[in-house]
């Protein structure tokens, strides 16, 4: 009896890190969730229109597939004239309409990913701020562009994150500086992490966990999904420490001047395809780099009847967003209109209250302090023993 008392207790006490799911989007109902940009690229600066819902749906940029699968993708059929009647090109850019907050985990499971010479496609994050970027944070999950072969990670947030080169994360670090354009990025040294690699590889999981002691992403071609992420439902828990192995980016939250999440509010998740444009993409030498004639981004790609966009596109299985607070969790009702409770403000009041502890009242509570981490490495290790 006390045994099983103890045994249930160390259950609940061991389920430190498990997230529950929040919502799925997926099938059918996966656009439900989402607003469509509806304007320029107006963050990049690309050669495209974002298109809105009706005009995506119409013109088969923004649809399911019979295997329920969800797909958004450029414009691969108008013929866009050179010269004085160039137009941009069609694309989709979808932004969630739920704002997470800290602690939440998300999830991507994708068969297909877009690729190709000019196209700069990305699944990222960003904290609605009225100070100018990126006051309120960016995460980018999935980046690349061109006919590059591995994905690009980065943190982006205002003066004060420097990540250390080795941070534990397994990608190589190419920049610390959050606060710079390029952002804290880490390139993804694993394979089949972009482009035409992923897809023939049949793609692949990111996963993306906000956490107290920072931000941590992750990816597995399809063959190494974990099993506790390949054998979930939509109504599973997660565990990031059971078998998910090491992350490829780790961004603790030490890495900043105060914590992490004092720069990035609750985030909302984007999905987008742009072309060329003045960054990256477009920028001659970075586009030559991987495609013919560096002048040519716009001329070679966009201009003409749109055939070299047919790998252009997104293809996903599922995206599912899991929290940490199992209050929370248990509070929401997943459906079409959930909606989670959280300020969408440009303060960080929706974040938690993760500032440094006051110095002279952590003296105060050193020998408390000592103790209560004692028990939790016991308590840990008793846990490890369990799983
Ligand atoms: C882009 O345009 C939209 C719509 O006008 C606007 O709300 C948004 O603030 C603009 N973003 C940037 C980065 O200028
Ligand atoms: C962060 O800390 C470093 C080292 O102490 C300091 O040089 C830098 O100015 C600080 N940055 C901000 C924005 O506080
Ligand atoms: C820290 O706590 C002390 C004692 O409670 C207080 O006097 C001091 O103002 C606090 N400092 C800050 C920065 O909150």
């Amino acid at each position: 009896m006390i045994f099983t008392i103890l045994l249930f207790s160390f259950h609940t006490l061991c389920a430190f890190a498990d997230y529950y799911p929040l919502r799925e989007y997926s099938g059918s109902e996966f656009f439900n969730g989402w607003e469509f940009y509806d304007y320029v690229d107006n963050t990049t600066w690309g050669n495209v229109l974002y298109v809105d819902q009706t005009t995506a749906m119409n013109q088969g940029l923004a649809y399911v597939t019979d295997d329920g699968h969800a797909v958004i993708r450029v414009d691969d059929q108008t013929y866009i004239p050179g010269g004085w009647d160039f137009t941009n090109r069609q694309s989709v850019r979808i932004t969630t309409t739920d704002t997470y907050p800290f602690n939440t985990l998300v999830l991507i499971d994708l068969v297909h990913m877009p690729y190709g010479c000019s196209v700069w496609p990305s699944f990222w994050s960003f904290g609605p701020s009225a100070g100018e970027w990126p006051a309120g944070g960016e995460v980018d999950i999935i980046e690349g562009i061109n006919l590059v072969g591995e994905n690009q990670m980065a943190l982006h947030s205002t003066e004060g994150c420097y990540q250390d080169r080795d941070n534990g994360g397994l990608g190589d670090t190419i920049e610390r500086d959050c606060s710079t354009p390029e952002g804290c990025a880490v390139r993804e040294k694993k394979a089949n992490s972009y482009g035409q690699a992923f897809n023939e590889a049949g793609g692949g999981v990111f996963a993306l966990q906000m956490a107290p002691s920072g931000f941590y992403i992750w990816f597995w071609s399809r063959d190494d999904v974990p099993d506790s992420i390949s054998g979930a439902d939509s109504k599973s828990t997660m565990d990031t420490t059971k078998d998910w192995g090491t992350p490829s980016a780790a961004y603790p939250s030490s890495g900043c001047n105060d914590t992490l999440w004092q720069y990035f509010a609750p985030q909302q998740l984007v999905l987008d395809i742009t072309l060329c444009g003045m960054y990256l993409a477009g920028i001659p030498a970075v586009y030559g780099a991987t495609c013919d004639d560096q002048y040519a981004c716009v001329t070679d790609n966009i201009v003409g009847d749109g055939s070299n966009y047919a790998e252009a596109y997104f293809e996903i299985r599922w995206i599912r967003t899991y929290t940490g607070d199992k209050a929370l969790a248990l509070s929401s009702t997943p459906s079409p209109t959930f909606t989670l409770s959280v300020p969408t403000s440009s303060t960080r009041t929706g974040a938690p209250s993760m500032t440094t502890a006051n110095n002279s009242k952590r003296r105060h509570h050193t020998s408390g302090f000592l103790w209560r981490n004692v028990l939790g490495i016991l308590l840990v290790s008793f846990c490890v023993l369990l799983s």
